[in-house]
């Protein structure tokens, strides 16, 4: 069963990644270039978001069910306890909020160029974190098994 999870999530992050860039890309350039906001920007944006939300709910279950890091009472002086109960769901959080906030006020907008800046400034931001917070420990593009050596 953790295998199996943890195998979706390891490569979902991929996807999120291909996502992420691809929302980047349309955002700014759609900012920048005043162009309109078409249906190829929302369906980017709702894949993103749909991508992101699956990955929240494989990483509860994870942490909630069936990881040994965060469901076997280890204590948090080991870094990597410290970082599946912590910094790891902490900062995912955080970006999954600011990519669903990024949707959701760049749907509320009235005007494209605002529809565009708002995905933007929030996908940026959530990249950051994600970039970061993976690539901090060998996870941006590893696994734990290779990563944990
Ligand atoms: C954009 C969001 C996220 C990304 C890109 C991401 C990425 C990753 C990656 C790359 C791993 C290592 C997988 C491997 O070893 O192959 C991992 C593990 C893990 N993630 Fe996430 N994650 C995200 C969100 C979350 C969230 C929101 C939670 C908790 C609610 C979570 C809980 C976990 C746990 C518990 C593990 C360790 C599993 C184990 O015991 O091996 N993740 N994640």
């Amino acid at each position: 069963m953790h295998y199996f999870i943890n195998t979706l999530h390891s490569y979902n992050r991929y996807f999120i990644l291909i996502a992420l860039a691809y929302v980047l890309f349309r955002a700014w350039s759609g900012w920048m270039g005043k162009k309109s906001f078409d249906k190829a920007d929302n369906s980017a944006s709702v894949t993103l978001l749909g991508l992101a939300h699956l990955q929240l709910v494989l990483g509860l279950i994870q942490y909630f069910v069936t990881s040994a890091y965060t469901t076997g009472g280890l204590p948090t002086s080991d870094p990597w306890v410290r970082y599946f109960k912590m910094e790891h769901i902490g900062s995912m959080l955080v970006a999954i909020i600011l990519i669903q906030l990024g949707r959701t006020l760049s749907k509320k907008a009235t005007v494209d160029v605002e529809k565009h800046k708002k995905l933007a400034i929030y996908t940026t931001i959530a990249t950051l974190l994600i970039v970061v917070t993976l690539a901090m420990k060998g996870l941006l593009f590893g696994t734990l098994a290779t990563a944990a050596l």
